[in-house]
């Protein structure tokens, strides 16, 4: 039990002391270094790391009491226990005055020295114990902060804990806000690479072109603004995780290099010959739907099984019950606490609008709307005046959805749902008129001519308009 405890430093002068002393500790599981000077001792304490430090009063060189001092000043954090033969009441108050937690008279019963010992092995167990918490708490990915009791919540969490310490790749596949980047955070923080590099790359936000140099590197002159060489976050991230986020936007060329990076970890930067080689734990996330993609030919069908060796499926937060008080109650705390608020209540009738709203936005959407509720609202207690207007802002949203009322004719509503339709098919396709027509299988005059008749030739961008023109 205490065999991962630093040792005890034990400063007497009569050699039985020490034997018999460190015998007594050793008996209990401890590991004691014992010295006969004030002098070796503070050459120790340079040096080394302990559980606490056991001096007598009296010794050859400096005194005990000179050494409390010395060390209080240097190790602040160090408990320290002093035992003497001449024990006075004004010594006692002297041993304490010089930074001593406690003073033992000798002769003392060995259990009365254990029980100091004791209580130092558990203060310094607390406080490693609360240093680590307090690591996971600043790099926020521990399990504890996933929040929610639902069952799919808890199935995830434990999923988490069975994944991380594998090399497994993972695919989080999920809708915007529903907590992907969590779940990525949560699996290298609890993983065997969790002290080495954790490395996120939004393939979203950077351009097509650059993402492949920012992954793999490039070497100097492998294109105009290759100034220099530079090395690939893969490089980086050698030893720890990358994190992949929305890797449905990448291009199929850098997929298929992904794809041999991820058989055995080698690549080459771009514009060199070299290859090179790392240990990268690949974790990839995406909010697209990726067997549309795969269908559609943006997302190779043999990466993409490559990456799902393990999947997550966050629900979205609307699947999830009651957990949308048990978030909206945990960012309340976070929220005022952060505001040096106290911590507001969530009145019965502002908890039955949350549990009534959709969440298209999911758990990032009820953090602002808890966020908004703290900062606007001056009382203790969150009231559905508080919180936006759900039902107008779906209406909004919706204004262009039918409304439920009956369409004039069979022809004014088919004609809705085929205006839908191209529109959905067109954004799809990134307004291509080509690639549309190609997917709804009907001809790029035909496309046009319904487009018109739907009115939706503004929608299209002009130069789309214009490459359908040409052609
Ligand atoms: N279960 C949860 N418990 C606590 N906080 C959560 C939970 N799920 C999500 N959050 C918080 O909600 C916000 C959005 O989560 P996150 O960024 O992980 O979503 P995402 O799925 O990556 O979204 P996107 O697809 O838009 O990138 C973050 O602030 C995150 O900390
Ligand atoms: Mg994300």
């Amino acid at each position: 039990m205490t065999c991962s405890l630093p040792p005890i430093l034990l400063v007497d002068d009569e050699k039985n002391m020490r034997l018999s002393l460190a015998a007594l500790l050793a008996e209990d599981g401890y590991a004691v270094e014992t010295v006969e000077s004030a002098e070796q001792g503070e050459q120790l304490l340079e040096k080394r790391e302990f559980l606490m430090l056991i001096t007598d009063a009296h010794l050859g060189g400096i005194s005990g009491y000179e050494l409390l001092t010395r060390t209080r000043k240097r190790r602040p954090e160090l408990p320290m226990l002093m035992i003497t033969a001449y024990a006075t009441p004004k010594l006692a108050a002297e041993a304490i005055k010089a930074g001593a937690s406690d003073y033992l008279p000798k002769p003392f019963a060995p259990e009365e020295l254990l029980l100091h010992v004791n209580r130092c092995a558990e203060r310094h167990k607390l406080l490693r114990e609360n240093a680590a918490l307090r690591e996971k708490v600043v790099s926020g990915f521990s399990l504890a902060s996933i929040i929610g009791e639902s069952p799919s919540m808890r199935a995830q969490r434990e999923l988490i804990q069975t994944v991380a310490p594998t090399n497994a790749t993972v695919l989080i596949l999920g809708e915007s806000g529903t907590g992907k980047e969590l779940i990525a955070g949560a699996l290298h923080s609890l993983s065997n690479r969790a002290k080495n590099p954790y490395i996120r790359i939004n393939c979203a936000a950077i351009p097509e072109t650059l993402l492949e140099s920012e992954l793999f590197g490039h070497e100097k002159g492998a294109f105009t603004s290759a100034l220099k060489q530079k090395l690939g976050r893969v490089e980086e991230a050698d030893g720890g995780t990358i994190f992949l986020d929305e890797i449905g936007d990448m291009s199929r060329s850098l997929q298929a290099k992904l794809l041999r990076f991820l058989e055995d970890g080698s690549f080459t930067r771009v514009g060199g010959n070299e290859e090179l080689r790392v240990s990268v734990r690949l974790l990839a996330a995406t909010n697209r739907d990726i067997i549309q993609a795969i269908r559609d030919n943006h997302f190779r069908e043999d990466l993409y099984h490559r990456l799902n060796v393990v999947q997550f499926r966050p629900p979205p937060l609307r699947e999830r019950g009651a957990d949308v008080i048990l978030l909206a109650e945990h960012f309340l705390k976070q929220f005022c606490n952060s505001l040096g608020k106290p911590v507001m209540t969530l009145a019965k009738p502002a908890a039955s609008k949350l549990m009534a709203h959709h969440w298209p936005g999911n758990v990032r959407e009820l953090r602002n709307v808890i966020e908004r509720a703290v900062i606007l609202n001056p009382t203790p207690q969150v009231l559905p005046l508080h919180l936006p207007d759900f039902e107008l802002e779906t209406k909004l949203r919706k204004n262009d959805a039918p409304t439920g009322a009956l369409p004039d004719s069979l022809d004014e509503a088919l004609a809705g749902l085929e205006k839908q339709l191209i529109l959905a098919a067109l954004e799809r396709n990134h307004f291509s008129i080509n690639k549309t027509a190609e997917r709804l299988k009907v001809t790029r005059h035909s496309l046009r001519y319904r487009m018109q008749r739907l009115s939706i030739s503004s929608e299209v961008s002009p130069e789309n308009d214009n490459e359908a023109q040409e052609k």
